[in-house]
């Protein structure tokens, strides 16, 4: 470690999208001689990567000015920054807080804007994707393809805080994969709002999805998030090809009513989303499919939430990610009363929940006894942690000679909602 180096540290939240830019802005950081310290004390900078999805997630961002307050009296040089997705509303009233406020999409000009504190210019560069990130695992990387979304579902900041769709040219995702696979990663996640609607020139998204997959190596592919509109059947009929493309899609469906959904501006109906879940599981027997939800949007009737509650039983999923609505400035819906109550919207995620646990519990019974393979990940103690291809956790107990990064072939011998545990069969 350089002494009297400056010192950085990230807090990050949000989503995947977001925890590859911290990947981005830690890469440049380092590039102009920061080095990153684990504790936000020791830093000389603090940069803070925020979401906006939720208002919980927002508070939490102006509950770190007391902190920021203290850790200036201790160190006067201190410089706290803020980024992320960020909604104008925020961004005026966290100006106090914050040194610096700038665009992700301005991430290149990260180190002169470091000098011109105060001053966030907004000079757009719709090419920050091309920073290369420091990757924080060596087995599996988030690879973006495209940013912002151009969906305006009627509860969703997304397309306030990251602008418009932008799709990163087919090329250099591709190059970059290349580059990865050569490092030894094993896992390719590609991101993206709404990865369906990637385009660059020719290249739509399943074409892209062909070409890494016939590029040279052994590893695995994924992608989040697909929305239900844009899912093709060509994109189905690449993914069951496909032999790097796992058996694994997230597909948010949000709610299990019509009227909800069209309220939402989600531009499908139950009728669709179940036809396309079918058509998914008759091309890949064994696929594992995750969702998101919202509880509680305005007008969420009881009668309409039992639909959202006989879908989840209906569409077996491997998890889900459920919300509580929450009404966000600017976005349509907030024009919407937010009439049910917060015990009410408890009530029911703790159902849909319930719903959750039995129907993983239901999937993962059929693991027992196979014999499937296993990316390892990570040793815990004297337990190995992996992934099968459909993107569940297995714990293997300890043969005492695996190593991450190493695909294994293990035998399932006990199971939960949440994982896998199995014995090694075989190991390559
Ligand atoms: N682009 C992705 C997800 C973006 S946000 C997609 O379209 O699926 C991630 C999830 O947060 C959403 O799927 C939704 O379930 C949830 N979410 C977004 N806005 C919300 C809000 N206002 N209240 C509660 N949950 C919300
Ligand atoms: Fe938000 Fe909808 Fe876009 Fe997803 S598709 S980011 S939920 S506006
Ligand atoms: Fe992700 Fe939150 Fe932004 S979910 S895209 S970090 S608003």
């Amino acid at each position: 470690m350089i002494k009297n180096a400056m010192k950085y540290h990230i807090i990050t939240f949000g989503c995947q999208m977001n925890k590859s830019d911290s990947e981005r802005i830690a890469s440049l950081l380092e590039k102009i001689g920061y080095q990153p310290v684990n504790k936000a004390s020791q830093a000389d900078l603090i940069m803070v990567n925020m979401c906006s999805v939720r208002q919980s997630a927002v508070d939490r961002v102006y509950g770190l000015s007391r902190k920021f307050t203290e850790l200036k009296k201790q160190n006067p040089k201190l410089k706290t920054v803020l980024t992320g997705c960020i909604l104008p509303y925020d961004k005026n009233k966290l100006k106090k807080q914050f040194d610096l406020i700038f665009n992700i999409r301005d991430l290149s000009n990260l180190p002169k804007l470091l000098n011109a504190v105060k001053e966030a210019r907004s000079c757009r560069n719709d090419g920050y994707l091309s920073v290369l990130p420091l990757l924080t695992s060596e087995i599996s990387a988030y690879v973006p393809i495209m940013t912002g979304c151009n969906n305006f579902c009627t509860y969703c900041v997304v397309p306030y805080t990251r602008g418009r769709e932008i799709s990163r040219p087919s090329q250099e995702i591709i190059g970059e994969i290349k580059s990865l696979v050569q490092k030894g990663y094993k896992e390719i996640i590609l991101l993206g709002q709404n990865v369906n609607s990637y385009q660059d020139k020719s290249v739509d998204f399943p074409l892209l999805l062909k070409k890494i997959n016939d590029l040279s190596g052994k590893f695995w592919l994924r992608f989040i998030t697909s929305h239900p509109k844009d899912l093709s059947d060509e994109l189905i009929e690449i993914m069951s090809r496909g032999e790097k493309i796992t058996e694994y899609l997230h597909l948010p469906f949000q709610a299990g009513d019509d009227e909800i959904l069209e309220k939402m501006n989600r531009g499908y109906t139950i009728e669709k989303y179940k036809e396309l879940i079918g058509k998914i599981r008759r091309r890949m027997k064994n696929v594992c499919l995750s969702t998101d939800i919202i509880v509680g949007f305005p007008g969420e009737t009881k009668r309409r939430f039992k639909k959202t509650a006989r879908l989840m039983k209906w569409a077996d999923f491997d998890m889900a990610y459920i919300a509580q609505y929450s009404p966000r400035i600017g976005t349509a819906a907030a024009e919407f009363k937010d009439d049910i109550p917060k015990k009410e919207k408890e009530r029911r995620k703790k159902k849909l929940n319930g719903i959750l646990k039995r129907t993983a519990l239901k999937n993962n019974k059929k693991y027992l006894g196979k014999t499937i393979e296993v990316l390892i990940e990570k040793k815990i103690g004297n337990d190995y942690l992996g992934k099968t291809r459909t993107f569940k956790d297995v714990k293997i107990k300890n043969p005492g000679f695996l190593k991450p990064s190493q695909f294994i072939e293990a035998k399932i011998i006990k199971i939960t909602p949440w994982g896998l545990k199995g014995q090694v069969e075989k190991s390559f």
